[in-house]
């Protein structure tokens, strides 16, 4: 992946230096002017844009170039009103409506939790996303944490013991995910009344063919709450030993943010992510906003029926789903 880019600006081709952040998968590079991108290659499956300079408007605007974008308009009920200018922006920090540090016991903070565990963004939907565009804002001080980490899904699948990558094929299991699930498992007593097998799932296979590569991979992440056909015991067994596979240090990189204005774009369908934590949570704003695109490949929608719901929290009368859809504002 390393290598050199050519940008075109002022008419004249400028070199940007590509760094390696992996040996497997992941690359930085500085400096680019992302608006100005021409139509060249710029598609990856894990790429960290030092200093893009997007604005809200040319992040939403850039990332349109990836594909159609999914946004927040399912959970804004009741009179809620989005906090940035574009429905396609998700908030992905620890900010409140007011500008200050979300308390760490605060509603938002617990539903924030499950993001902590290795995941896919979207899974839980009917249709999947493909990449997400995730850009820092404003981060916190040097040395306070909140490094983003990520696995590199295809080559845990090919790197799988042999016996147990033939059984995956054989069996070709399908994972049943749900948001109401990891958010319950990152933050266990204070979605203690909430019951994720009283809502629906959606379905997707785990051993997937990456298209845009032609590779295998591995689609798991917090949010399955089973694989189909197995008894709770197996499922959980092998969830978890193929999810403990996926993120050896060997198979991982931890990203660190460097200035605002940063960029990690990355693909769901070949890699897991999760937030790092640290010092900051609680104490300085860390605030970064993603635009997420919908996967178009031929198993975006997974074994599900192609509808438009998504499973916002406002869908659904249960009191503990609406204390659940209270803690996303
Ligand atoms: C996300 C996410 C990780 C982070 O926005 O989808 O998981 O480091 N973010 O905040
Ligand atoms: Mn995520």
């Amino acid at each position: 992946m390393p290598g050199i880019l050519q940008q075109q600006s002022d008419e004249r081709p400028t070199q940007i230096e590509v760094k390696e952040l992996h040996p497997t998968f992941g690359a930085e590079i500085d400096n680019v002017k992302l608006a100005e991108l021409s139509d060249g290659d710029f598609k990856t499956v894990l790429e960290l844009m030092a200093k893009a300079g997007l604005t809200d408007t040319t992040h939403v605007d850039f990332s349109r170039r990836f594909g159609d974008l999914d946004d927040i308009r399912p959970y804004m009920t009741g009179g809620r009103k989005p906090r940035y200018d574009y429905y396609e922006l998700f908030d992905a920090g620890n900010v409140d409506e007011k500008g200050n540090v979300l308390a760490t016991d605060s509603p938002r903070s617990h539903y924030g939790k499950g993001n902590a565990f290795f995941h896919v963004d979207s899974s839980f939907n009917p249709r999947r996303a493909s990449y997400s565009l995730l850009r820092a804002a404003k981060l916190p001080p040097p040395n306070t944490g909140g490094n983003t980490e990520f696995s590199d899904s295809r080559t845990a699948f090919d790197t799988l013991p042999e016996e147990l990558k033939q059984r995956l094929l054989e069996k070709d299991y399908v994972g049943a995910h749900s948001l109401h699930s990891s958010r319950k498992r990152g933050s266990p007593s204070f979605f203690a009344d909430l019951h994720p097998e009283d809502f629906p799932m959606h379905r997707h296979r785990i051993v997937q063919r990456h298209e845009p590569s032609g590779r295998t991979n591995l689609y798991l992440g917090a949010h399955i709450h089973h694989i189909e056909g197995l008894s709770e015991t197996e499922s959980w067994q092998l969830v978890w030993s193929l999810m403990g596979w996926a993120i050896r240090p060997e198979n991982t990189v931890s990203v660190e943010w460097k200035s605002d204005g940063d960029l990690i774009i990355w693909d769901n369908t070949a890699v897991m992510h999760r937030a790092g934590g640290g010092a900051y949570e609680g104490k300085y704003v860390r605030d970064l906003r993603r635009t997420t695109v919908h996967d178009a490949s031929s198993t975006a929608w997974g074994l599900n029926e192609k509808k438009d719901t998504r499973p916002g929290f406002n869908s659904f009368e249960n009191p503990a789903s609406q204390k659940l859809q209270a803690s996303m504002t």
